[in-house]
């Protein structure tokens, strides 16, 4: 079992942006990181086909990595049936186009502690996400990390547990790049992370996020539309 250590501390947030970290490794992603602000809103249960649209569009290999199984069109559905909005958090990324290019599943795990057993030292939640392959290498898989983060925190989970193939190496960089122990046990890896308590503060920025976020998606709808009406008006037929 390998042990990566941390690296760096986290800030008061329990995060950190893309810019402030170390170097990419070798052999690591070109593509410039988003800049700024990406706006990362919450999805509920009427999204469910918009989340399932998302998934479907992974091919094969993301599906395996993604659920750890190669998951068929029937599992996938099922599993999108069968996420919990009202104890679960789910964000969702989406493009200027309004395309859903990424989405995470913060999942609580009641009773279950670091440890991997009933007993406990905290509550843990479970982050699973996925991001378009058009989408990658731009850190918003690393965004939606630490938006979890500071979410799971205001849940008052004591730790974030990622649950990878050993081979995944995206998904166990960015659990390193947070600071996550990660056990890596033959082809499956967990990487646990452990989660400072929630403050004034990350009620505040979280909920600040959302709001934007909506505000964000809601001027980009409406423009889009605003735009088709303009259409259908100058050339009704
Ligand atoms: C894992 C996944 C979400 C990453 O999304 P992303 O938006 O491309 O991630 P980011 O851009 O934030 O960061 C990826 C990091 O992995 C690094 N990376 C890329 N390929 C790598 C590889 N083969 N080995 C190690 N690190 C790698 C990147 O360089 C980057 O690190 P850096 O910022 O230090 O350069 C995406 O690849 C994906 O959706 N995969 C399929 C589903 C999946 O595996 N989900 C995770 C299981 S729950």
């Amino acid at each position: 079992m390998t042990k990566i250590r941390s690296r760096p501390p986290i800030d008061r947030f329990g995060m950190r942006t893309p810019s402030q970290e170390a170097p990419a490794t070798p052999g690591s992603s070109n593509v410039r990181p988003v800049e700024g602000w990406v706006p990362i809103r919450d999805l509920h249960a009427r999204h469910r086909r918009r989340i399932l649209a998302h998934l479907m569009d992974l091919d094969e290999r993301d599906r395996y990595l993604r659920f750890g199984y190669k998951a068929t069109t029937e599992q996938i559905q099922q599993y999108v049936a069968s996420i919990d909005f009202k104890r679960d958090e789910v964000f969702g990324i989406f493009n200027s186009k309004l395309h859903l290019v990424a989405v995470a599943h913060l999942a609580a795990m009641p009773g279950k502690g670091p440890a991997g057993d009933g007993s406990s030292r905290g509550r843990a939640m479970e982050f699973g996400v996925s991001v378009l392959e058009a989408g990658r290498g731009k850190g918003l898989g690393l965004r939606l990390f630490v938006h979890a983060i500071m979410h799971a925190r205001n849940q008052h989970a004591s730790h974030m547990m990622i649950h990878a193939l050993s081979e995944n190496g995206p998904m166990l960089r960015i659990a390193a790049k947070a600071g996550a122990v990660i056990e890596r046990d033959g082809p499956d890896a967990e990487a646990w992370l452990k989660l400072p308590p929630d403050t004034v503060g990350t009620h505040i920025d979280s909920s600040l996020q959302s709001i934007a976020a909506e505000a964000l998606y809601r001027i980009r709808y409406n423009a889009m539309h605003a735009s088709d009406w303009l259409k259908m008006l100058v050339n009704p037929i």
